[in-house]
């Protein structure tokens, strides 16, 4: 969930962001741009390990030697960074990620992140500085461009952590003709994760051939993970939904 109109703790930056302690006592920010948080208010750390990286973590093996991580979009980085944290012993991480505003990432610098990524903090930096890290064992390419775009040029890509604002704000990332593009660029054995569990948004998996999962952890608002095969994961009776209920989808021209 992004749409969060609570009243919070605030500091305006730049005009454009509001800073926002989450439950987890980890920090995120309020676009006033999109009116939205770049994280539940559950915990910034917390969403990102439980919605998308322990999900990477499980299915590491399945994936081979390097892991092809699509972030979408890079926003504060959580996603990538606790991804490098987490990286499966013996594998290479290869992530890449769209993200439209530049001027965040060149403010990350300064971004006050929890303490677990201090050992990464050379990363942080790079990233914020160049939009771009390399080393033996992760390589990171953060394109300022637009993701409907950026996409088209990829492929066989392992999971898609699907973690744009929410469709009232940002629909072009969360249409039928969307996630037909990632359908396309994905590895038979890719699979994608996201904190919607919207109907709108399963419709269009589920239309477009994948399967829905849901979290096997308590710990958070379970989301969906869509996969082509057949996952370890408790699945979402779909078909039984749609008994009840009209296949309505986003579509680009509406
Ligand atoms: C919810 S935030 C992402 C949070 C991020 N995953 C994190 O861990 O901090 C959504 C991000 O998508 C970016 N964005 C929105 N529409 C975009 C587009 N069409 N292409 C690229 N970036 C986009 C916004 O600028 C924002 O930074």
């Amino acid at each position: 969930m992004r749409l969060e109109n609570k009243k919070i703790n605030t500091q305006i930056i730049n005009n454009k962001y509001q800073k926002v302690k989450t439950k987890d006592n980890t920090y995120t920010l309020k676009s006033l741009e999109y009116n939205e948080c770049y994280h539940s208010s559950e915990g910034a750390l917390k969403e990102t390990y439980y919605k998308h990286v322990c999900v990477m973590e499980e299915m590491a093996d399945d994936f081979g030697d390097e892991i092809r991580i699509l972030d979408i979009c890079f926003g504060l980085g959580y996603n990538t960074f606790v991804s490098i944290l987490n990286r499966p012993k013996n594998k290479k991480l290869k992530i890449y990620s769209p993200e439209l505003d530049v001027e965040l990432i060149k403010s990350l610098i300064n971004f006050k992140y929890p303490k677990e990524f201090d050992e990464i903090r050379h990363i942080i930096d790079s990233v914020s500085k160049d939009l771009y890290y390399k080393d033996d064992f992760v390589e990171i390419e953060v394109a300022n461009e637009d993701a409907r775009e950026y996409i088209k040029n990829l492929e066989d890509i392992h999971i898609v952590y699907q973690d744009a604002f929410s469709p009232k704000v940002n629909k072009e990332l969360w249409t039928l003709e969307y996630f037909r593009d990632l359908k396309k660029i994905l590895n038979p054995k890719g699979i994608i994760t996201t904190y919607s569990v919207a109907t709108p948004v399963r419709c269009a998996l589920y239309k477009l051939g994948f399967k829905l999962y849901t979290h096997k952890s308590d710990i958070i608002r379970k989301g969906t993970i869509a996969s082509l095969r057949e996952l370890n994961f408790p699945k979402v009776d779909f078909e039984e939904k749609l008994k009840r209920t009209k296949c309505r989808v986003y579509r680009d021209n509406e």
